[in-house]
């Protein structure tokens, strides 16, 4: 296979591991987190920056850019790497997801998701074949399985009809990408089940027969308790192959993190630390700030002073809280810049102390000293 996965190191005393990940763009080290640029774009933040900040694999999303510029735009490009000036992976969420929290008028069927686009009320069928399509145009390194995902709470037969269904469409993404592309490009299963652990069961070797190059949890973080959610980690990464990368997608805060890496998880994205920077908020250390807080008004030092990015070399928390009152757009950058690096090295230090088998003792610290809100 074009896209082995290498587990280079696995804590003793837990579930963590390190590994490498060989991707058409380049090869990624694991535990990682991925930033998300839905619009091909980390809002905010040039190609640049995000390496800088040491971004090894960003997030774009099928809905919207299948409606939006729309295939013909990218195929001119060969790709969104081109269209984008990001020579890096990326990973491609099917759609699945944006079309129940997005589009207007879904209707799920046997074919695949029906809906209005959220944009001007157009008519489309996103059908598990024209999916994986789109997400071909794209060029994505890692491409996602169309799944259903079902909100929390929801009735057990509903869940077990939304991971049939996840099944029977994964079925048809892999013929479509074993014909298209030769499996080139990996393409990832997504293991539903809600929060039912005989269902996760029943989706992850239904999944695992067909043998994909990766496999996500989805449907997490859709409203359940966090410890509900470990919990559902904690039962359902290992049914998922130890030879494969395990994705938990649109997870979570720093503490999340910790906890699903110390459960066996080897890939992440989330909106929080780019959407929360736009809100003001501010991850450190020991928890995340709001820099609007009037404490901050005369505040000289930067926003998190253990951190290195351009951001807390540069500036200071006054100056921070001054162009955020203000809605400078200056403001947005530098929090996403922060944030994004936060995020990145978080997962930098994990990969280290698993490497080194201390992981159990950097988790003990992190949470020594990180405060929720
Ligand atoms: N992003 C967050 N959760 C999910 C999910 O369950 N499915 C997909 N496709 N994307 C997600
Ligand atoms: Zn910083």
């Amino acid at each position: 296979m074009s896209h082995p996965f290498n587990v280079t190191a696995q804590s003793q005393t837990t579930r963590a591991r390190a590994g490498e990940l060989k991707l058409v763009h380049g090869t990624i080290k694991t535990p990682v987190f991925m930033p998300v640029g839905t619009l091909a774009s980390v809002k905010s933040l040039s190609p640049e920056e995000l390496k800088e900040a040491g971004a090894q694999i960003i997030l774009g999303n099928t809905y919207h850019l299948y409606l939006r510029p729309g295939c013909e735009v990218i195929d001119l490009f060969s790709g969104l790497h081109r269209f984008m000036n990001w020579d890096r992976p990326i990973l491609t969420d099917s759609g699945g997801f944006q079309v129940f929290s997005l589009a207007k008028l879904t209707k799920i069927t046997e074919e695949g998701a029906a809906f209005q686009s959220h944009i001007d009320g157009s008519k489309h069928l996103l059908t598990p074949e024209k999916s994986v399509e789109v997400q071909i145009s794209l060029n994505s390194d890692i491409m996602m399985c169309l799944d259903q995902c079902i909100e929390y709470p929801a009735e057990k037969e509903a869940v077990r009809a939304a991971l049939e269904i996840t099944t029977r469409w994964a079925k048809r993404c892999k013929s479509t990408w074993t014909e298209k592309t030769g499996g080139k490009n990996a393409l990832f299963g997504i293991v539903q089940g809600g929060m039912f652990e005989d269902l996760r069961r029943q989706s992850a070797e239904e999944l695992g027969e067909m043998d994909f190059p990766g496999y996500a949890l989805g449907g997490l973080s859709v409203g359940e308790p966090n410890q509900m959610m470990y919990d559902v980690a904690e039962y359902a990464l290992p049914l998922l192959p130890d030879n494969k990368p395990k994705y938990i997608m649109g997870v979570g805060t720093p503490e999340d993190l910790v906890e699903l890496v110390a459960r066996g998880a080897d890939m992440f994205d989330c909106v929080m630390p780019s959407r929360n920077a736009r809100n003001g908020q501010l991850f450190t250390r020991n928890g995340a700030i709001n820099i609007s807080n009037a404490r901050f008004r005369t505040d000289t030092g930067p926003a998190d002073p253990e951190c290195d990015c351009y951001t807390c070399r540069n500036y200071s928390r006054a100056y921070l809280r001054h162009l955020y009152m203000n809605r400078e757009l200056l403001a947005y950058r530098l929090n996403t810049l922060h944030n994004i690096h936060f995020y990145i090295r978080l997962m930098e230090r994990m990969r280290a102390a698993i490497t080194d088998g201390e992981f159990d003792a950097f988790r003990r610290n992190f949470h020594a000293h990180w405060q929720a809100r």
